[in-house]
């Protein structure tokens, strides 16, 4: 689900939902339209109807940026060319093909929902919002996209991009996310019946492109004398900001355990969470007043019933993600006693260093083996 698609306290600001009357509409539409046949980005899942395909790249620009995206999709595309290739791929594979874009449940759900699909559905992707909203990971701009650009039909959307330039347009005096049904609103009011996929797409490329979160390039933007942001010269003010919390940082002790045959131990996540299924080196949160080695024989203790020596440090990693940052402080270890048992995940596993690649790993921990490697 994409944070349009998460629940915030809603203010009660009816009385601002704007309302066009209807000759200005059509034009105020065309505009965009013209602007969008001239400016719009081409990209390649604008070149298909395939739902499939459409949706693949809808999921992976979820929370990741069209440039990081396009490599992946056209390499998904010809790994998992249907959504039937998709449901009877295994897991670890879809993992795997997703390994480096973050945010793994969208690969898990996205596998999930291909497969409800092809049970359900007969291998065809409904037309029906409702049913829509049922698939695993879609949420309602997820189905707005999908819907709008494979089939044209009239769904609205409201992604990130969607929130600022809307908030924008209507100078919207609180945070988005605290405003989201008339949000929603004023994307359903402005959508043309008729020509909602291309409508939808202008939408986004408005805001990727000219609508940004700094330095909007207002003198270029067709809607700039209907802005009511830019009428009142408070386009770098708006969108209001969202309260953040400050995001914590964790300090990790992970472990590289080596036996005698030159294999080190690695483990399979268990499948909920952010890194669901994915493959780590074991390790854990460094509690207060705790040394790394102490963290680390603490934790391969509790996970996996072995115990180590602790040896030399190999790298220092920092990571972030959206809501916590980690930095890895990881250190050779020796294998000294007990069978590892997958206490605190699904599996454990021997492997060399050169079968490492074989296995889907977060973006951090590969890090740690692009270090191996050097080693
Ligand atoms: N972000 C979400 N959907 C998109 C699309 N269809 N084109 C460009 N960016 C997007």
């Amino acid at each position: 689900m994409t944070k349009a698609e998460s629940s915030q306290p809603q203010a009660d600001i009816t009385p601002l939902v704007p309302v066009w009357d209807s000759d200005h509409l059509t034009a105020f539409q065309q505009t965009l339209l013209d602007w969008y046949a001239q400016h719009g980005r081409k990209l390649p899942w604008r070149e298909t109807r395939d739902p499939y395909a459409i949706w693949v790249s809808e999921i992976m620009l979820q929370q990741t940026q069209v440039k990081t995206v396009l490599p992946y999709y056209k390499r998904w595309l010809l790994r998992f060319p249907t959504v039937e290739a998709l449901a009877a791929a295994d897991l670890q594979e879809v993992l795997k093909g997703w390994q480096g874009l973050g945010y793994y449940a969208r690969a898990r759900n996205l596998h999930r929902a291909a497969q409800q699909v092809v049970q359900q559905h007969g291998g065809l992707f409904p037309q029906d919002l409702s049913i829509v909203l049922t698939l695993a990971g879609i949420g309602r701009t997820t189905a707005g996209g999908i819907l709008s650009a494979a089939f044209n039909l009239p769904v609205p959307i409201l992604d990130g991009n969607v929130k600022r330039v809307l908030a924008r347009l209507i100078a919207l005096p609180l945070p988005p996310n605290r405003a989201l049904s008339l949000l929603w609103q004023v994307s359903e009011q402005l959508l043309p019946i008729d020509r909602a996929r291309d409508f939808n797409q202008a939408l986004m490329d408005l805001g990727a492109t000219i609508c940004t979160p700094k330095q909007p390039a207002c003198l270029l933007c067709p809607w700039n004398h209907s802005c009511r942001a830019y009428q009142t010269h408070m386009q770098n003010e708006l969108p209001v900001p969202e309260a953040r919390a400050p995001i914590p940082h964790k300090q990790i002790g992970v472990a590289v355990i080596w036996n005698d045959r030159q294999q080190i131990l690695i483990d399979r996540r268990r499948p909920e969470g952010l890194l669901g299924g994915l493959w780590e080196f074991p390790g854990g949160k460094i509690e207060p007043g705790e040394t790394v080695a102490a963290c680390i024989r603490r934790e391969i203790q509790e996970e996996l019933g072995i115990e180590v020596e602790v040896g030399d440090h190999l790298i220092t990693i920092d990571h972030a993600y959206t809501h916590f940052h980690v930095t890895l402080n990881v250190h050779h270890c020796r294998h000294i006693t007990g069978e590892p048992q997958p206490i605190e995940c699904d599996e454990v596993r021997w492997v060399t260093v050169d079968q490492l690649d074989q296995f889907p790993f977060p973006k951090a921990n590969v890090t740690i083996i692009e270090a191996l490697k050097k080693y």
